[in-house]
């Protein structure tokens, strides 16, 4: 397929320019503020959709934003792929440490993207990732190179927990059947390490909120003789770890699976440089659970992580009160078999237990998931095995992701079948974070590679 290649050179400027489009959509689900912004964004997608050769393109309507559907299918015989992806992003903030607007794309050249990267919300997760398949899939329509059915599917709110996707695929099974799904949404172990992920967290999300006296109070009148909120609650989080950093809730880690020696010693093996880790942290030690290595430890052991925290008086200068209230984000994540449910339950029952009787708490349950995995042996992990050491002409690795995406292992029991997650971002993407970025070379070879796994897939399935 030199001819693809040809193609992606010939048309690189016009893929960045729509790129750009896209990514000029503030498309942030989380805030009402941007709504009409988040319906724009699925308009365009749609426009794409169509443009490149799609048929039956539409916005299904839902109780939340839009899902842009599309489908090609050319022989009811040959297998279908199911694409997905979503045109939500994070919100920008904090605004004032972008070096760019966020949505006014720019390209960047850096150390490790002399050829340019993407700057701009969204660039990585997932407009970036997500618009790799639509301009595979435009060239694999128009040259007459699509060897299996596809349907594709962009949802308008995977960062806020895909409520209106879970709605839509339990009422549309027969609409989304499918052999295979293929997601981009997650990153490779680095730029020259092709590798595809086995594995994600699941997730359990709660907002805690300790409540003291009914009013702020004077610092010097009252303190001493009250309960302060935010003493209690630093208290009381500092309490769920021990100094092996393990996590304290009673119950926690009795259904985590122990990796064996054999597994463990291949999450190992992927190339990974600890002092380069640090340098992109900016920390001068890491820290984690007892006996893991870092590796495991962002990957297939649980967390437990306080998000944002806030109480009192946090503006200029010193105001000497008690604060009535204090209140963390925590988020838990999770591995095989954690159930999210189960694990919120144990937080909140943990939680009240060791809260003293001069406050009241109350736990908010947020939106959560289950951790999924991918068999190394599934003809679809090795479809995409196959394609990736086609264009990186590499081996490929398989490794486990400390990051979520809540809706696939709701595919696999709604629609019952797996999903591949062949992304092609980077873990210094920045992604949730100011100057969030996508190496032009990584898009690019996003495109080169998709066409591939549908060749591999629909081969496989012949035979
Ligand atoms: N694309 C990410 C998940 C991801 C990124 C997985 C990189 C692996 C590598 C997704 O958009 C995301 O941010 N998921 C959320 C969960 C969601 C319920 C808000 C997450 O992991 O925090
Ligand atoms: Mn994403
Ligand atoms: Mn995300």
């Amino acid at each position: 397929m030199d001819e693809l290649k040809s193609y992606i050179e010939t048309n690189r400027e016009r893929f960045l320019d729509e790129l750009f489009d896209i990514l000029r959509v503030p498309s942030v689900s989380t805030d009402p503020v941007y709504a009409q912004d988040v319906v724009t964004a699925a308009e365009k997608v749609k426009e794409y959709l169509q443009k490149a050769g799609l048929e039956n393109v539409r916005l299904e309507q839902t109780p939340g934003y839009p899902i842009v559907y599309g489908e090609k299918i050319i022989d009811p015989t040959l297998p279908t792929v199911l694409v997905y992806g979503h045109y939500d992003v994070q919100p920008p903030d904090p605004l004032e440490l972008w070096e760019s607007d966020p949505f006014e794309p720019v390209i960047k050249v850096t150390d490790e993207h002399p050829e340019g990267t993407v700057v701009a919300r969204g660039a990585a997760d997932d407009k970036g990732q997500m618009f790799m398949h639509v301009k595979a899939l435009e060239y694999m329509i128009s040259h007459n190179r699509l060897p299996a059915n596809v349907k594709v599917m962009i949802e308008g709110e995977e960062e806020v927990g895909s409520p209106s996707l879970e709605w839509f695929v339990k009422n549309n099974r027969e609409l989304l059947r499918n052999d295979i799904i293929l997601i981009s949404d997650t990153s490779m172990v680095a730029k020259d390490v092709p590798s595809i992920t086995a594995g994600l967290r699941g997730l359990s999300y709660v907002e805690a909120t300790i409540t003291g006296p009914s009013h702020d109070l004077h610092s010097g009148l009252y303190g001493g003789a009250v309960a302060n909120p935010a003493n209690v609650l630093a208290r009381m989080i500092a309490r769920m770890h021990d100094d092996k950093h393990r996590i304290t809730i009673p119950g926690f880690y009795d259904k985590v699976v122990e990796f064996s020696a054999e597994a463990r010693a291949r999450i190992n093996a992927i190339p990974f440089d600890e002092e380069q880790y640090k340098k992109m942290l900016g920390v001068d030690a890491l820290e984690g659970e007892e006996g893991y290595t870092t590796l495991e430890r962002a990957s297939i052991r649980p967390t437990l992580d306080v998000n944002g925290m806030w109480s009192g008086y946090t503006g200029e200068g010193a105001k000497t009160i008690i604060p009535s209230k204090a209140t963390a984000k925590i988020s838990m994540r999770l591995v095989p078999d954690q159930d999210p449910a189960e694990i919120t339950r144990l937080f909140t029952e943990y939680f009240q237990s060791i809260a003293p009787p001069s406050v009241k708490v109350e736990v908010k349950d947020f939106h959560g998931g289950y951790p999924y995995m991918m068999p190394t042996d599934h003809p679809g992990y090795i479809a995409a095995q196959k394609a990736l050491e086609k264009t990186f002409g590499k081996k490929v690795y398989p490794f486990y992701t400390g990051g979520s995406i809540p809706i696939v292992p709701l595919f696999e029991k709604e629609l019952g079948s797996k999903s591949v997650l062949m992304g092609f971002g980077l873990n210094s993407d920045r992604i949730h974070s100011p100057n969030e970025n996508f190496g032009v070379w990584n898009f690019l070879k996003g495109i080169e590679t998709i066409p591939y796994f549908y060749k591999f897939f629909a081969d496989n399935h012949l035979s």
